[in-house]
């Protein structure tokens, strides 16, 4: 990090704007590219859409603060980025509030509805019945995106709810022009949408034809939903029309959710899971989030090594972070789950006497097999879809935000006269011991279905802190990569000294215990892939890239936005 800021002003040479006309200068001095971030001497906002990181940066220049942006950047999404964005589902909020100098986690993570057991997703014979799991009314949790955002909103926001609302109801009800990724997208989800008439009349034309780029596509029903919200506040959704519509779908179709679970959908502020590495201080989501846990841990496992001097994606480097990754989600698997249902050995994991343990038994020349690695704490003495935002206004106050439907449009179906989709966030729980979820990921009794308790997610917003400070805020969507795909943007700019973009443009790979398999992104070279390879590792490539980061970075005087280019569309904007 040292050297990012000369990283720019080098940079800054290139472009025939001198440092000093910084301050008469537009906010918005570049746009930004796989190189090199976006840089503004104000506020940013960074998402998977360019549209929603638009109106939060509006609101930033309206008086907002990130929260206010965030919070407006959110519902945006829910109307621009359909296959992720959401009101349905739920997701975790990390909130730094600049003069306070306090971090809070924020969870309003989907809850199993109150007649869900732990035998929900099997059959007569007692295996899991999949279908059910992820494409049914029954795979959706009781959403908590609404109340999570108004919550953010009411505690730590500056704006009222109807203006950070406004321009997202405007966009569902004038309607916005089909982008060529989100036709994309709608297009790969058809048979998932096209199952349900009432998706089917909501994603699609009149005629039932796809929509293609330039199309103009409007979600009224959406936008009514929107308004009430903007009128009632969170009640707006968890009670009367909203709330009966839910209830009626889930009625006609064998769904679980009731106006009590509606009604009774609490938002929970977390201590966020913290740790050091490397002189900075890394502050993460909690539990029933796996993802700060792991994040901490690996990198207490990596710090013993130095990594700069293996060199970025060497072979060296890669076989420790494959050993890293390999025993954090074996952990993950035995430990991790909802902490107000089953205690979760936080400490015990995050503990750098603990990582030294598993450190100590890595060795350095040959892959281990994960048969052989079981979850390793002596005492437990205590989706893909999904999508990541990030906001630095320029009082300091930072934003974090991963919300998700799990699936890219969830399950598919859509809430008749109310215009959004369901989460099949069910689907994160262990329907069975052993058996792998949609991501390959194991889980046991810590995970198991029980009524009101929230699925373990992998969603990992992060906020790294130096001496005090925020310096920098990742978070990605992938799934069960998300974890992996965070730390490796931490590994890149704190160890390999890349700026933002650069962090996020460079290849990654992932394993996550079982299957035992590392995933590799395109890039990576041959000789480096034969090196691991002879070390006893199984590579297969990633069948498509693996996360989409959204991070910001500050050195208190510029805020630098990088808007991860695996995925078209999205951007970071500078508060104008
Ligand atoms: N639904 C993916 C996750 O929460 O990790």
């Amino acid at each position: 990090m040292s050297t990012l800021l000369h990283r720019f002003l080098f940079l800054l040479i290139l472009l025939p704007i001198s440092l000093s006309a910084y301050s008469q200068a537009p906010a918005i001095i570049d746009y930004g590219s796989r190189f090199h971030p976006v840089v503004s001497n104000k506020g940013m906002v960074v998402s998977q859409s360019i549209l929603a990181s638009q109106i939060g940066a509006d609101m930033l220049a309206q008086g907002g603060n990130a929260i206010d942006a965030a919070v407006a950047t959110g519902f945006a999404l829910a109307v621009t980025l359909p296959q992720a964005g959401n009101i349905g589902g739920g997701g975790f909020m990390l909130v730094y509030l600049a003069e306070q100098k306090r971090t809070i986690a924020i969870d309003y993570r989907e809850v199993a509805p109150r007649s869900a057991g732990k035998d929900l997703f099997l059959d007569e014979l007692g295996e899991v019945d999949v279908a059910k799991a992820r494409f049914s009314h029954a795979a959706a949790g009781v959403p908590g995106s609404v109340a999570g955002l108004v919550h953010a909103l009411e505690s730590y926001g500056n704006l009222p709810l109807a203006t950070v609302l406004k321009p997202a109801i405007t966009l569902a009800e004038r309607g916005i022009t089909v982008t060529q990724p989100l036709a994309y997208s709608l297009a790969h989800a058809e048979q998932r949408l096209r199952k349900w008439p009432v998706s089917q009349a909501y994603f699609f034309h009149k005629d039932g034809s796809l929509l293609r780029p330039g199309d103009h596509w409007q979600q009224k029903d959406l936008a009514a939903t929107l308004d009430k919200i903007a009128r009632q506040g969170k009640d707006g959704f968890y009670k009367g029309e909203v709330a009966d519509k839910i209830v009626a779908e889930m009625g006609r179709h064998g769904g679980l959710i009731s106006l009590a679970d509606l009604a009774n959908y609490k938002v929970i502020e977390r201590e966020a899971v913290t740790g050091t590495y490397r002189g900075y201080t890394i502050a993460a989501m909690p539990p029933p989030s796996s993802g700060g846990v792991h994040l901490v841990q690996m990198l207490n496992v990596l710090e013993g090594w130095e990594l700069d001097k293996l060199g970025h994606n060497s072979a060296d480097y890669l076989h420790r972070l494959i050993e890293t990754m390999r025993r954090a989600y074996a952990d993950r698997s035995e430990y991790l789950g909802d902490p107000d249902f089953h205690p979760v050995p936080v400490k015990a994991l995050t503990d750098k006497a603990y990582a030294k343990t598993l450190r100590a038994g890595i060795d350095l020349n040959k892959a281990s097999a994960s048969s052989d690695i079981a979850p390793g704490l002596k005492q437990p003495y205590e989706s893909p879809q999904t999508t990541h935002f990030s906001v630095w206004d320029d009082a300091g106050n930072v934003v974090s935000n991963t919300y998700t439907l799990n699936f890219s449009y969830g399950s598919g179906i859509a809430v008749e006269g109310a215009g959004f989709l369901l989460n099949n966030e069910m689907d994160d729980f262990s329907a069975k011991p052993g058996e792998p979820n949609a991501y390959g990921l194991i889980g046991g009794t810590a995970n198991a279905i029980e009524p009101n308790k929230r699925p373990l997610s992998s969603m990992t917003p992060t906020l790294v802190f130096k001496q005090g400070k925020p310096v920098f805020t990742t978070g990605s969507p992938g799934g069960s990569t998300i974890i992996n795909t965070v730390l490796q943007t931490v590994l890149n700019v704190v160890d390999f000294d890349m700026n933002i973009a650069e962090a996020a443009a460079a290849p990654r790979i992932h394993h996550q215990w079982q299957p035992d398999k590392v995933f590799v992104e395109p890039g990576l070279n041959i000789d480096t892939r034969r090196l691991l390879e002879a070390k006893g590792h199984k590579l297969v490539p990633s069948s498509r890239v693996m996360g989409r980061t959204q991070t910001i970075s500050s050195d208190g005087e510029y805020t630098y936005g990088a808007n991860d280019t695996r995925w078209p569309g999205g951007g970071a904007v500078a508060q104008p």
